[in-house]
């Protein structure tokens, strides 16, 4: 088939070089004349596994094309997918700005039938909206379908995620459009959810919000660990094993980031609230996610008494590991913190120096490995779970450290090795 995608970002990239994969022809346009060139040229905008072979590969096999405007991206595609950001306003609404600009382009190049699906995370009603909106800028009697089909794409492994996804939800109107987006998926193998666009709008947000909640009841939990001296990581183990419950996302540590869970649970709080309900458990949710860093703090003021003056090898910076993304990145917000209350940071991330220094200037001292950070350090902080920290070599940070201190904010370490080894290691609701 035919595609278009309107905007290159983390979404709309992926999907359309999943979709050339799969042998269609896809064309991705984007306002950003520097982030097409360089895709032209091969380039990435961001760093994800697999990516750049398979952009190349496609684009060599003429099944991926870069560049243009919203008309030609609608000229061309049968299906035109809308994958521009819904940034967070301040009042925590997503910002849907880019999304009506890109509706009134639509509509002012549409001639024939086209199904634009909206792939960006959007709050329940959009689709109307962006059917109200086409409808009333474009020319009489034009036909077009809108759809939602939102992404569930995780940074890290999101070609795997689009490829193979563990279900993938069309909200539709019509089955004209139906059948166009189910021959589009029709070699992808996983259960297709059809339902109505609001519905599917709902998925999105209430999926996002749902796995926040997961990390969220597992800081709450480490909390009370604490105070009863029991194990976190045991307790969410004997839970995880009931089917019903499932052990996913419910790692205890600095809380959850990123350019996704933060402005999602906002977003979605904040049109539930416009529709009427207060969604208190959502407010909890992110409460108890500033908590768990506020608690982290707590622990290094407490073993450190005064931080002003300390040395202190952040290991990790990206929000997650195996990316490069530091947006809403709680390790970059600890160091911040950390730095204005007058520590000195070494801080280490196996891809993110890049981005942290964008976002942390000339704060922290940048290192090129775990040691050259913890030399001479009064503690080293473990903000980001990188599988390169988990197989450091013990004494070999012992050695470096001024201090044999470690405070580990995603239980990346066995306490008792810790201890064996010397150090004078804290966890997250271990005891
Ligand atoms: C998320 C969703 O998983 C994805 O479906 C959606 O499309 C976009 O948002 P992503 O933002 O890439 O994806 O990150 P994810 O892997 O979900 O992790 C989010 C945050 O939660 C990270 O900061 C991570 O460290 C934290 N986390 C995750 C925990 O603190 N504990 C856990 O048990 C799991």
């Amino acid at each position: 088939m035919r595609v278009s995608v309107i905007g290159t970002g983390h979404v709309g990239l992926i999907t359309g070089v999943s979709f050339a994969e799969r042998g269609n022809e896809v064309w991705c346009v984007d306002v950003d004349r520097r982030r097409i060139e360089a895709l032209k040229k091969g380039t990435m905008p961001f760093h994800e596994p697999g990516l750049r072979e398979m952009v190349r590969r496609n684009a060599r096999a003429g099944r991926l094309r870069f560049g243009g405007s919203n008309s030609d991206a609608v000229a061309f595609g049968e299906v035109v997918f809308i994958c521009v950001p819904t940034p967070p306003r301040a009042d925590g609404h997503a910002d849907m700005t880019f999304v009506e600009n890109v509706s009134r382009d639509i509509a002012a190049a549409l001639t024939d039938y086209r199904v634009i699906v909206d792939k960006s995370t959007v709050p329940v009603l959009t689709g109307e909206r962006v059917k109200l909106v086409i409808t009333r800028y474009a020319r009489k009697n034009v036909v077009f379908d809108v759809a939602s089909n939102p992404e569930f794409l995780r940074e890290g492994s999101a070609l795997e995620d689009t490829l193979n996804p563990d279900r993938i939800v069309f909200g539709v109107e019509s089955p004209r459009a139906e059948k166009i987006l189910r021959e589009l998926y029709g070699n992808f193998k996983a259960p297709i959810v059809v339902t109505d666009i609001k519905s599917a709008e709902l998925i999105k947000h209430a999926s996002n919000s749902f796995l926040a909640l997961k990390i969220s009841y597992a800081n709450a939990l480490a909390a009370v660990c604490e105070l009863a001296g029991a194990d976190v990581t045991e307790v969410v183990r004997g839970m995880g094993l009931d089917k019903r419950i499932g052990s996913a996302f419910l790692d205890a540590g600095v809380g959850y980031g990123g350019s996704c869970f933060p402005k999602d649970v906002a977003a979605f709080e904040a049109i539930s609230r416009d529709l009427g309900y207060d969604f208190r458990l959502l407010s909890e949710v992110r409460g108890i996610n500033v908590e768990a860093r506020e608690r982290f703090l707590k622990k290094i003021q407490e073993e450190l008494w005064i931080v002003k003056g300390k040395t202190l090898a952040a290991l990790g910076l990206s929000f997650k590991p195996n990316t490069d993304d530091c947006r809403e990145s709680v390790a970059i917000d600890i160091v911040k913190r950390l730095t204005e209350m007058g520590a000195r940071v070494r801080a280490y991330d196996p891809e993110a120096l890049g981005t942290a220094r964008e976002l942390l200037g000339k704060s922290v001292t940048y290192c090129r490995s775990a040691y050259e950070a913890a030399r001479g350090a009064d503690a080293a902080l473990v903000l980001t779970e990188w599988k390169e920290f988990a197989e450091l070599d013990l004494a070999r940070l012992k050695k470096a450290l001024g201090q044999p201190v470690v405070l580990d904010g995603r239980n990346l370490f066995d306490p008792r090795a810790m201890k064996a080894s010397g150090f004078l290691y804290r966890s997250i609701g271990r005891p």
